[in-house]
C-alpha cells in the first residue's frame, strides 16, 4: 500500500534539489504533486521526468500573486491541496560588517515571508474545504544557531523553525499539522554556492569546504537529498497526526535537539 495515495501536494522550490526528490518520493508514494518554482523551464523538466503524477506550476513565494495563482492553478489541476511543503530558500554569506540591507531584504522576502505567506495562503485553502491537511516547513541547522559568515541565512531558518512552532499551536485546532524539517549540510547545486562563499570568504579552494564538511558529519559523509525523503513522506501520512509544531533534524548526527 502505497503511503500517500490520493494525496495532493504543493512542494515550492521543487525544480531541483532537494524539493525534486521530496515530489519524485511523493509520486512514488501514490500522491500527485505540483512542482512550484520560480524557474518555470526547470521546473516543467523535473514536472515531465515524474510522469503522470507532477504538474509544473510557475510561482514566485516573493509575490502574493504568484502565490494565490499558483495554488489556484494547483487546485485547478489536481483538485485540492493535501500536503504543502515549503522548500523554496536561497543561500548568502558575508561578514557582519559586509552584509547589505538588499541580501538581507531579498532573503527574509523568499525565506521568511515566502514560508508565512504560503503557509498562509494554502492553509486557508485547506480550512475552508475542511482539509486536516500536512504543511512542512524547510528549517535548517543553521536555524539552530548562528554562525560567523551566515548571519542572514541562520537568522532566516530560525525564523522558520518559529514560525513553524507558532503556526504549528494555531493550526491544529482545525487539523492542520505544522511541522519542519531542518537538514544538515545536503550535496547539490544549493552547496556549490556555498562552497563558492567560503571559497571567497576564507580563502579556501574549491570543494575544500564541502570535503571539510562532510568529514565532519558524524554519520561520515555530506547528505544526500534521498537522505531526507523519508522524513518528508512520514510527516505527510497520517502516522504524524499528533506531532505539532516540530522540527526534526536529519542531519547524520550535526545537532542534537
Ligand atoms: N542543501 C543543503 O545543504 C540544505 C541544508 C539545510 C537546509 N536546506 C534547505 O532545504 C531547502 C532546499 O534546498 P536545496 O539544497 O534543494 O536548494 P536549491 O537551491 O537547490 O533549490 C532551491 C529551489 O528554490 C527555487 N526558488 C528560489 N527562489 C524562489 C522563489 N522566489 N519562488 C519560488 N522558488 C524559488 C529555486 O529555483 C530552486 O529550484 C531550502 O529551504 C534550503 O534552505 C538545504
Amino acid at each position: 500500500m502505497r503511503r500517500l495515495e490520493g494525496k495532493t501536494a504543493l512542494i515550492t522550490g521543487a525544480a531541483r534539489g532537494i524539493g525534486r526528490a521530496f515530489a519524485e518520493a511523493y509520486c512514488l508514494e501514490g500522491a500527485r504533486v505540483a512542482i512550484a518554482d520560480i524557474d518555470a523551464n526547470s521546473a516543467a523538466t523535473a514536472a515531465e521526468s515524474l510522469g503522470a503524477g507532477a504538474v509544473a506550476v510557475h510561482m514566485d513565494v516573493t509575490s502574493q500573486d504568484s502565490i494565490d495563482a499558483a495554488i489556484e492553478e494547483t487546485v485547478e489541476q489536481l483538485g485540492q491541496i493535501d500536503i504543502l511543503i515549503n522548500n523554496a530558500a536561497i543561500f548568502t554569506a558575508a561578514p557582519i560588517a559586509e552584509i547589505t540591507r538588499s541580501d538581507y531584504t531579498r532573503v527574509f522576502d523568499i525565506n521568511v515571508a515566502g514560508t508565512l505567506f504560503t503557509m498562509q495562503a494554502v492553509a486557508n485553502h485547506m480550512i475552508a474545504r475542511g482539509i486536516r491537511g500536512k504543511i512542512i516547513n524547510m528549517a535548517s541547522q543553521a536555524g539552530r544557531r548562528g554562525e560567523p559568515l551566515v548571519a542572514v541565512y541562520c537568522a532566516s531558518k530560525a525564523a522558520v523553525i518559529s514560525l513553524t512552532q507558532s503556526a504549528g499551536l494555531n493550526l491544529i485546532q482545525h487539523g492542520i499539522n505544522v511541522n519542519a524539517i531542518a537538514p544538515g549540510v545536503v550535496d547539490g547545486a544549493h552547496w556549490d554556492g556555498v562552497d563558492a562563499f567560503f571559497a571567497k570568504y576564507e580563502g579556501k579552494a574549491p570543494g575544500q569546504k564541502k570535503r571539510e564538511v562532510g568529514e565532519a558529519v558524524p554519520y561520515g559523509r555530506m547528505g544526500r537529498a534521498e537522505d531526507l525523503t523519508g522524513m518528508a513522506v512520514f510527516l505527510a501520512t497520517e502516522e504524524a497526526d499528533y506531532i505539532v509544531a516540530q522540527t526534526y533534524n536529519v542531519d547524520g548526527g550535526n545537532w542534537m535537539s
